[in-house]
């Protein structure tokens, strides 16, 4: 094995079987060619925490910059490379461990393994006869200048006998509808991810008391998701007090939070290469007034419409449209939208107060791969299918149509969901959600372990 470091969040059987549905997709006289994420500069000397790209992760495991992964399918036989950095004491004492070419082949179960810098080299050789090249044209234009390079190169000699590849194919059409599908073993990961998160919330309602930063419950979130093995946040945690709930995409998280002020929290974290996305929205002071618990009630009785949509062979677009009819009642029953339910949804006259969709796929990424719709028809629910529904009311000073005392807020509600063959499985559901659990869980002193 590599260093002490280096490991894969899976057996390397399971990357094998992964490779192995790949190419079982990909056509006779095809490869298949990935580069890792390229490491990002902060700023000086320093980098952002690097974070492998999901489709290389996913089929190799491998969590290392400067290398790429390419499978083969010949008319004959199937192989897979992969290029690595070369081992370099020197460089590993500064950037860290190396797992090296030599060790690299038998640690990820492939075929073969080449110094990176062999790269530009040796892919005429591996790519000729090949007729289909899958590759992400226009993602990073050093990848393209290689590939370029390669193809000229071999379209120079085919005089020579070389054939070159003729079509370029977009390899988000193989690899992406195999990583929309959960495995068992994935669901295992992200149930744990969710477990994680959600004891994270829950501590972070025991934490909360005014006059504590928004920064502040962010830590306590995060030291969670450290304590517990999860590498990182699976996105940046939003923590927003009173009217930063209304900013959807609010990361300062500098504010003081007041006595009387909801607090909206939307945090995941990444296990393992897998994200949870979990929203809660709770008391500063542990106690939600009357107008607060009647806003409250609206959103979570929205994400009960939503759920009650989930099954195999719905769309998300039956979970979002549930949620909008729920949410036009409720806004209708608080005399902030006039007229019928259908008139409202009809003129999206909830738009000012709800404006975002309810669902995205979750997997190694946050927004996970797959497409939400095909040929136009949105993509029917199967299952292993694993989404987010979060509903969520926003209310702003400007709203005069908003009661006074609920101007400023921002609820939402965040839950991730497994569809199974039967229904569906709520995997956030340690997080206390109910008014009653929320109050009850703000009354407790935080307990860490
Ligand atoms: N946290 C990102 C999202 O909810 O979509
Ligand atoms: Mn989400
Ligand atoms: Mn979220």
């Amino acid at each position: 094995m590599g260093g002490k470091a280096i490991k894969s969040p899976f057996d390397v059987t399971i990357y094998k079987e992964r490779r192995a549905a790949i190419l079982q997709e990909m056509p006779k006289n095809s490869a298949l060619l990935l580069f890792a994420a390229s490491e990002k500069t902060r700023n000086s000397h320093t980098h952002f925490r690097y974070r492998q790209t999901s489709d290389l992760l996913y089929l190799t495991g491998l969590q290392e910059p400067g290398s790429a992964l390419l499978l083969c399918k010949h008319a004959i036989k199937k192989s897979s490379h992969v290029f690595v950095r070369e081992k370099n004491p020197a460089m590993e004492q500064w950037d860290g461990r190396r797992l090296g070419v030599k060790s690299a082949a038998r640690f990820l179960g492939v075929t073969e393994s080449i110094p990176i810098k062999a790269l530009e080299k040796s892919l005429p050789q591996l790519l000729d006869g090949t007729e289909f090249l899958y590759f992400d044209f226009g993602k990073n234009h050093g990848n393209d200048r290689i590939v370029s390079r390669v193809l000229s190169s071999m379209r120079s000699r085919e005089k020579r006998g070389v054939v070159s590849p003729t079509h370029i194919v977009d390899p988000r059409t193989v690899i992406h509808a195999q990583r929309q599908i959960k495995s068992s073993a994935e669901i295992r990961k992200m149930s744990e991810s969710a477990k994680v998160a959600a004891k994270a919330h829950a501590i972070a309602m025991s934490m909360v008391e005014p006059g504590m930063f928004e920064y502040e419950l962010q830590a306590g979130i995060e030291f969670v998701f450290a304590q517990s093995g999860a590498a990182a946040p699976a996105y940046t945690s939003i923590v927003g007090g009173g009217a930063n709930a209304t900013i959807l995409h609010y990361i300062e998280n500098n504010c003081k939070l007041k006595n009387g002020e909801l607090v909206l929290i939307d945090a995941g974290c990444e296990l393992d290469g897998y994200a949870s996305d979990i929203t809660r929205t709770f008391p500063v002071n542990g106690k939600f007034t009357p107008p607060q618990k009647d806003m409250y009630q609206a959103v979570l009785a929205a994400q009960q419409a939503s759920f009650n949509q989930i099954k195999v062979g719905a769309t998300l677009e039956d979970v979002h449209q549930a949620a909008i009819r729920s949410l036009c009642e409720s806004l209708i029953e608080m005399g902030i939208v006039k007229g019928s339910v259908d008139e409202a949804i009809e003129k999206k006259k909830y738009s000012p107060y709800y404006m975002h969709g309810t669902s995205h796929w979750l997997g190694m990424d946050v927004h996970d791969v797959g497409p939400y719709r095909v040929n136009k028809t949105p993509t029917k629910l199967e299952a292993g299918m694993v989404f987010t529904v979060e509903p969520g009311l926003y209310f702003q000073a400007s709203q005069k149509d908003v009661p006074r005392e609920l101007r400023d807020h921002g609820i939402r509600i965040e839950d991730d969901i497994v569809v199974q063959k039967r229904g569906y499985k709520i995997l956030t559901e340690d997080a206390p959600k109910t008014v009653k659990e929320i109050e009850a869980q703000c009354r407790k002193r935080p307990k860490w372990n």
